[in-house]
């Protein structure tokens, strides 16, 4: 069963909600949606436009795993969100690109950031955000975005909803977790490498101090990306690692 769903009008981030509860000692599981965030953090530092409309939601959770086991689950959130998306846009349109970036059209459609820490009560809580531009593409971003308004299917009558999003993502994250927790990461990989078309071949890596040309040539177990560099040497990124 699908964690369930607090919808607040108004929050800063859904993650630092989250990260809140976890350190006053809640332990979830809860997601976390927001119609509006004030304060909506992406990754590496930079800010995550949350304008009304979208989807903005955080699963709250607390595992006995390490911080890097969990951060396996950055791979079931991005399937989560392709499985959302294929509810509302033609499937063909929909493609991840490593380590968690999800297409539309070829274009950002979504962010994820997890999040980690001791919980008081032991183990390690978790926050899963994730953000998907449902009505609105944000304008001026580094990457080009999108929204599912732009391409609704013919037979969905609608854009979903910030309630409808928020459920139907907390339905598919729970079917990967449940997988995960079950069958361990393997079955989750490779579920992700099949959605994730030209994963190997030509791969530009931006990393903090640099950036890396070179041939993809496969996922470690772990997820991180092998990348032949044109000198012949291999260099092994872990989605920590890109910028
Ligand atoms: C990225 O930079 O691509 C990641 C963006 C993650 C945005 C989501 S929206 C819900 C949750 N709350 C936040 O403040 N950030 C994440």
């Amino acid at each position: 069963m699908a964690a369930p769903v607090l919808i607040l009008d108004e929050t800063d981030s859904t993650n630092a909600e989250a990260r809140r509860r976890a350190e006053a000692g809640e332990v979830g599981p809860l997601w976390i949606a927001a119609r509006r965030q004030t304060a909506g953090r992406g990754r590496r530092g930079r800010a995550w436009d949350s304008r009304e409309g979208n989807l903005a939601s955080t699963l709250l959770l607390t595992l006995n795993r390490s911080p890097a086991e969990a951060a396996q689950l950055t791979f079931a959130a991005a399937l989560s969100v392709a499985d959302l998306l294929d509810r509302y846009v033609p499937p063909a349109l929909v493609s991840i690109k490593w380590p968690n970036d999800v297409l539309l059209d070829g274009r950002k459609s979504s962010g994820i950031l997890i999040e980690s820490g001791p919980s008081p009560s032991g183990g390690l809580w978790l926050a899963v955000g994730i953000g998907v531009n449902l009505a609105h593409a944000p304008q001026g971003t580094e990457r080009p975005a999108t929204c599912i308004a732009e391409h609704l299917r013919y037979d969905v009558v609608a854009t979903p909803s910030t309630e409808d999003g928020a459920k139907v993502l907390a339905e598919a994250f729970d079917v990967w977790l449940e997988r995960w927790i079950s069958l361990g990461f393997q079955p989750v990989l490779d579920a992700w490498v099949a959605r994730t078309p030209g994963l190997f071949g030509p791969c530009t890596a931006r990393l903090s101090h640099e950036t890396l040309n070179g041939i993809a040539d496969g996922v470690e177990a772990d997820g991180a990306l092998r990348l032949k560099l044109p000198d012949g040497s291999l260099r092994v990124i872990s989605a920590g690692d890109v910028f």
